[in-house]
């Protein structure tokens, strides 16, 4: 049975509650992380928690958690939910006010909730075992903060589920000028004659933990290049190579957008070249992330 983190507590996932007060519940006055156990270990905390306290100071959360606070209910919390593939799901709202009002309560405080599940969706082993996923594309309709890792995640849900709905993975999204800003819950890259590319981490993407590393790998790695640009929807449709990006999902070429083939259709060349770095990155640094307390 899972435990989970609620509010300085560790208890089943059934028993967790939280009141219907909470600015997550009524306002979706909240952020999150999702943070990928891989071999037992967290993988790129560092980076996620850096993420996580940046959204909170953007939307004016005050939580007095410092890094080792957080380590060591982490590691309470991998100790209690064994597994080495694993994806921990933090949130920290604003806690429940006494009323329902829009401006801040001054009395609240931040509801802070962790729990970990099984992940399914990683890379296999030989990565020639990865099918290419579907998407279409669809017109960003989400607000101008995607930079923040909010729990209001209307925009996301209703784009994921159009895709759901059109029997493909992903909606890769385009904004009101035909440019490329993410997936649903995605970065999104390019590849043509060798060039990668991926949209700028501005306001309108969150600028993923995956996408970072992907970007650092190719540049120290210097077979390819990649570029921070904008990328017109024209770019989507005569690229080799496109590929979606997140911390469950890794890097996953796409084959197919709105029925049109992507370059071969399978895999490509840059994609494997890429994948595999990331692979022997992950599996390198396997034993270094965050792990479970030892008592
Ligand atoms: C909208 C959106 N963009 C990008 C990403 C990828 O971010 P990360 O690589 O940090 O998981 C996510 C992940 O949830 C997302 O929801």
């Amino acid at each position: 049975m899972s435990i989970v983190y609620l509010n300085g507590e560790y208890l089943p996932q059934q028993e967790a509650r939280i009141s219907v007060m909470d600015r997550g519940f009524l306002f979706g006055d909240g952020v999150y992380e999702v943070v990928p156990v891989f071999n037992g270990h967290l993988f790129r905390w560092d980076q996620h928690l850096n993420r996580l306290q940046r959204s909170l100071a953007e939307i004016r959360i005050d939580l007095d958690w410092d890094h080792d606070k957080w380590q060591k209910m982490l590691r309470t919390l991998l100790l209690k939910n064994p597994g080495r593939t694993q994806t921990l799901y933090i949130q920290v709202t604003r806690g429940a006010g006494v009323t329902r009002r829009h401006g801040f309560p001054t009395e609240a405080e931040p509801t802070v909730f962790a729990m970990l599940s099984p992940l399914e969706s990683h890379l296999p082993d030989s990565l020639n075992k990865v099918s290419p996923i579907h998407a279409i594309t669809l017109q960003d309709h989400r607000w101008q903060r995607c930079d923040i890792k909010s729990i209001s995640l209307l925009g996301n849900v209703l784009h994921h589920q159009e895709a759901l709905d059109a029997k493909v993975d992903e909606a890769i999204l385009l904004n009101a000028r035909g440019e490329l800003t993410e997936g649903s819950a995605t970065n999104v890259f390019v590849v043509k004659d060798g060039e990668i590319s991926t949209p700028p981490a501005d306001r309108n993407i969150l600028g993923g933990v995956t996408r970072d590393l992907a970007i650092e790998l190719i540049n120290t790695d210097a077979r390819y290049t990649c570029s921070e640009r904008i990328i017109p929807k024209d770019e989507l449709f005569l690229a080799d190579e496109v590929w979606i990006t997140s911390s469950n999902r890794e890097i996953l070429p796409v084959g197919v957008i709105d029925g049109c083939t992507v370059g071969t259709g399978q895999p490509g060349a840059v994609w494997h070249h890429v994948a595999g770095l990331y692979q022997a990155f992950r599996q390198q640094s396997g034993n270094a992330g965050l792990k479970p307390a030892t008592n």
